[in-house]
């Protein structure tokens, strides 16, 4: 299987380690920037080429989409029409009015899937077995935090809010785990070192009658050894699960079950030759699909409600001052 890696930046690199260690996958590397090509070409030895022209598209049979948020449109759009199947990382677009385009462009369902990481979180995916067979009783209240280093929201330079960069992992995590939609929105923020938000706390009530709050923000101090501190919180009638993102454990303590347990809870690992963690059963999931044409994990859709609650927060963020 031939994959097109577009975007070689600091994801673009990530996938295409993990999906080199995958059997049957020949990789081609595009890249706008030439040095960056270069350092491709030599660090992982994969041919590099400076645009998807055509001719490539027309030669390979995937395409990951690894690009900044608001250049995933056109190469997802072009990938699609070509017949092509598309693994874009999150999120699927910059707005709701994108992801509705690449959507229409999908006209063979099941080509598109969104690179939501968390989904592939062991400790999460225990979860959301766990909150499905009801182990939870009825759930009351999610609280799910991520924070970052204040040197991601320099980086981005005001590209992203932090809901759009940070948040739009947690709430398609609390989609996903509850199965609800979103009733109504309340969020308060702050802009620290961008005109964007840098930090917002957001109150969502659910279809169900959940309460979640989500909050996120980058103002972690640069020198700090974490580049991370996140966590999820769920509290039902009938027990709590509590998931430490910064440890490898899932603890969940419920009437029945009193214990903990660990699991395998890297985002991403590479040993000499062995890419292990989240990002490799996700790869590994999107090129199963491809080769077996068997449904993608995380549709189009499912990104572009991810989005659509982005849209939601940010409105209420700028309602509230
Ligand atoms: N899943 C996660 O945990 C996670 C984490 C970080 C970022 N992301 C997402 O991954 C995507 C990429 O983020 P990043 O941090 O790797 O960005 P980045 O800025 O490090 O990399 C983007 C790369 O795209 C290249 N590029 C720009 N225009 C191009 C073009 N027309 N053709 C080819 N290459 C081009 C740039 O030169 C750069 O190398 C974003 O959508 C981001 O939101 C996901």
């Amino acid at each position: 299987m031939k994959i097109a890696v577009v975007g070689m930046g600091m994801m673009g690199q990530l996938h295409a380690r993990t999906l080199s260690g995958l059997p049957e996958v020949e990789l081609v590397a595009v890249e706008v920037d030439e040095s960056t090509r270069t350092a491709t070409q030599r660090d992982l030895g994969i041919e590099s080429r400076p645009a998807l022209t055509d001719d490539l598209l027309g030669s390979v049979d995937a395409v990951v989409v690894t690009l900044p948020d608001h250049l995933h449109v056109d190469t997802t759009i072009r990938a699609l029409q070509a017949g092509t199947h598309v693994l874009v990382e999150k999120p699927l677009a910059a707005s709701v009015t994108d992801c509705d385009r690449i959507l229409a462009a999908e006209t063979t369902p099941g080509r598109l899937m969104v690179g939501h990481l968390l989904r592939f979180d062991e400790r999460l995916r225990e979860l959301k077995r766990r909150l499905d067979a009801g182990a939870l009783g009825t759930v009351r209240h999610i609280r799910i935090h991520r924070a970052n280093s204040a040197a991601t929201g320099e980086r981005l330079a005001g590209r992203v809010s932090v809901v759009g960069f940070l948040g739009v992992h947690d709430l398609d995590l609390l989609l996903w785990l509850t199965g609800q939609q979103i009733e109504s929105v309340s969020a308060r923020g702050r802009r620290v070192h961008s005109n964007t938000w840098d930090v917002a706390s957001a109150t969502l009530d659910l279809t169900d009658g959940t309460l979640a709050q989500v909050d996120n923000h980058w103002l972690l101090h640069r020198a700090s050894a974490r580049s991370l501190l996140a966590g999820v919180e769920v509290y039902g009638d009938r027990g709590t699960a509590l998931v430490d993102l910064s440890t490898s454990e899932l603890e969940l303590i419920t009437d029945t079950d009193p214990r903990s347990v660990r699991v395998d809870s890297h985002n991403w690992t590479h040993d000499s030759t062995v890419s292990g963690g989240a990002l490799h059963r996700q790869d590994a999931a999107f090129v199963e699909a491809v080769r077996t044409g068997s449904p993608v994990p995380v549709t189009g859709h499912d990104g572009r409600r991810a989005v659509d609650a982005v849209e939601r927060i940010e409105a209420a963020l700028a309602a509230s001052g």
